[in-house]
This record gives C-alpha cells, structure tokens and sequence, in this order.
C-alpha cells in the first residue's frame, strides 16, 4: 500500500492507495477516534457490491454504522438529498464528533461530503472512491456540493476529507464506458503536468481498459500525487488549481448541450481537450503533431473526439451560460507543449467557434 500526503497544514489528510485497502478504513477510523454511530453514505449501484462488506467492517470495529442509499446518477446530486442525509444522520445519532464514510463515485463523494460540510455546521468524512474519476480527481481536493436547476456545482463547500482510502480491487465493477471516462481524467493529468504519465498512458491503453490493476496502480496514483501537489498550493482555486480544468471549459458546454445525459463528465472532457488543443493550435501555442497526439491517445482509449450530431451554436451557447454563471469571461486552459499549460480569458467567441469547427466532424 502507497500512502500520498496532501498537505494542508491542520487540514492534512493522507490517500492511502493499493490492492484491498478497504479494510485499512478500520485502522483510520480508530486512529481518529471514532465511536458510537457512523453514518455510511453510497447509492443504489454501489450499495449491492460491497454497502454490506463495509457495513460489517466497520461494525466489527465497534462502530455503529448507518448505511444511507442514494439513488444513483447525475440527478440526485441536489439540494434535497442534503437535507434527507442531515435527516438520516439525526436518526442514526451522529454529533459533531462523528464521521461519514462516502463510499462511492464522484456524486456520492460530493453529496456525501457536503452533508458532512454542513450537518452541525461541518462534521468530519472520509472517502472511499469506487471509480476512477472519484480515485483519481474528485475524492482529492475537498470540492464537495450539489448541482443547481440552472448550473452545476453551483451549490457547495470546500470540506476536505480526513483521509482517501483508494482500493483499487474495487474498479472491477465498474463498467468500462466509466472506466474509459475515468481514464479520461488522467491523460488529462499527463497533458498539465507530467509527460512521463501521458507517454504511459500512451503506451498501456490495452492493458488499462483490460482493469489490469497492476498497470492501473502507477497512472491513478501518480495522479494522486500531482492532484495533492496542486490542492496543497492552491486548496481554494484562486489560481494554480484552475489547471485542473483542462478540457473542462468546452467540456462543461459539450456536457450542457448533451443535456447532461448524452456524454459522461470525462467523455465531455476528452472532446474538450481535442476542441482546447485545437484552440491552442489556432493561436500558435502547440502544433498539428501536438493536437494529433493528444487526439491518438484520446482514441486509444475508445473516447470521443468528433460530435459531428450537435450543431456548434448548441455548445457555444451552452458555454455562454456557464459564462453567466460564474459572472465572468470565459477562462481557457491551453497547453502549449506537453506537461505544460496556461491560463487565458482573453479568447474572443470567433475563436472559440472555430477551434469548435475545426474538430467538430473529427478532423484535427
Ligand atoms: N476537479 C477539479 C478540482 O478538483 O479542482
């Protein structure tokens, strides 16, 4: 087992990350003095494979464990479901001293974590990811709330986890269009901040998207690592931690426009890191064997990279909204060379609309 720092001054917490880790749940609990009621939170997929096997867990550790089910998917990632939490932790007889177990994808970790922000006005959580965007992006970092009618993630808090317990024998049950998604994730990583990862993840598609766990365990921790590294300099994004977001500015208008339901969050990503480089080409930064590359390692691993059904208005009108929402201009993560990226708020709608163009229909 490999254990990564995040290091937050008070807020400090470790990943702890191998092959059957679950168990290790037991040792971070009792060393951070749990007792009495525990309140597990998961959803509807996960709870079948494995809410009763950490039920049991934490029951033989002397602990009262309250097993709370969401229904799973995007939807149920809203307000409501915080205040149905908060009401199950009152039954089960959480206090301020208690601790949530977030057992799950990235909504179970984000809703489950923001029920922790603010039940008793913040109360302590561990994550338990069972994907690979929850292992390698969203249970890092303490991003935690719920999705708005009008926008995503609008809602919500940063509260960090007291620690992340990654058991990679857990991604046998994910199906392999989220694991695929998931690996979206961290070529991403790669494309920021390490050419090492993105020459990996060229070289090992096969075995990846065979859940080889041994060929898993270095791209999700070395994205750990890099994602501790960025969290630890910039915990609130005021600037660093944007990087995070490559791909993510088209991909948020890729996923609006889809209406949420037509490409998974890291499918949204692949596309928006094909439209980003393209972008990056237009203004000069990288060229035609940069965008090809990214783009043949994007394939690789069987994720898109042409919409050629959705008309650009569509998306660029859905990335106006996210726009509106922040209340400001549109902010671009570019590379412009491999493992290196920058920041840009000054790309005018023109040339948004002609990177989109340009690979809309798969060329570039
Ligand atoms: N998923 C991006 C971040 O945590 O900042």
């Amino acid at each position: 087992m490999t254990q990564i720092d995040v290091s937050l001054g008070e807020r400090s917490y470790p990943i702890h990350i191998g092959l059957d880790t679950v168990p290790v749940l037991q040792d971070v609990l009792s060393r951070l003095g749990a007792r009495g009621a525990v309140a597990i939170v998961t959803d509807s997929n996960v709870a079948p494979l494995y809410g009763a096997a950490v039920d049991q867990l934490l029951g033989e550790a002397g602990l009262w464990p309250r097993l709370c089910v969401l229904q799973a998917g995007e939807e149920n990632k809203r307000l409501d479901r915080i205040e149905w939490l908060c009401g199950e932790f009152l039954r089960a007889g959480l206090d301020r001293s208690s601790i949530v177990v977030a057992l799950g994808g990235g909504v179970v970790g984000d809703v489950a974590g923001f029920a922790a922000a603010v039940y008793m006005r913040g109360i302590r959580f561990v994550q338990v990811p069972t994907t690979i965007v929850a292992q390698v992006d969203s249970s890092v970092g303490g991003k935690t709330g719920v999705n708005h009618p009008l926008a995503k993630n609008i809602i919500g808090s940063f509260h960090q986890p007291i620690a992340v317990v990654i058991d990679l024998t857990l991604l046998r049950s994910l199906p392999d269009r989220e694991l695929r998604a998931g690996l979206a994730e961290v070529i991403k990583h790669g494309v920021i901040a390490d050419a090492t990862l993105f020459a990996y993840m060229e070289a090992n598609a096969e075995r990846l998207l065979a859940k080889d766990l041994t060929a898993l365990e270095y791209p999700i921790r070395r994205s750990c690592e890099i994602k501790a590294s960025i969290v630890a300099e910039d915990e609130r994004e005021q600037g660093l931690r944007a990087i995070l977001n490559y791909g993510h500015t088209f991909g948020h208008g890729f996923e609006a426009a889809g209406k949420y339901a037509r490409f998974l969050h890291g499918e949204a990503v692949a596309l928006g890191m094909h439209a980003a480089a393209a972008l990056a080409q237009e203004l000069g930064l990288v060229d035609e064997a940069f965008v090809q590359r990214q783009r043949d390692c994007i394939e690789a691993y069987g994720l898109p990279v042409a919409w050629p059904e959705m008309p650009v208005d569509v998306v660029l009108e859905a990335m106006q909204h996210d726009k509106k929402a922040v209340g400001g201009a549109l902010k671009f993560i570019l590379a412009d060379g491999m493992a290196h990226v920058i920041q840009r708020k000054d790309i005018t709608e023109a040339q948004t609309r002609a990177a989109l163009e340009a690979v809309r229909g798969g060329r570039g």
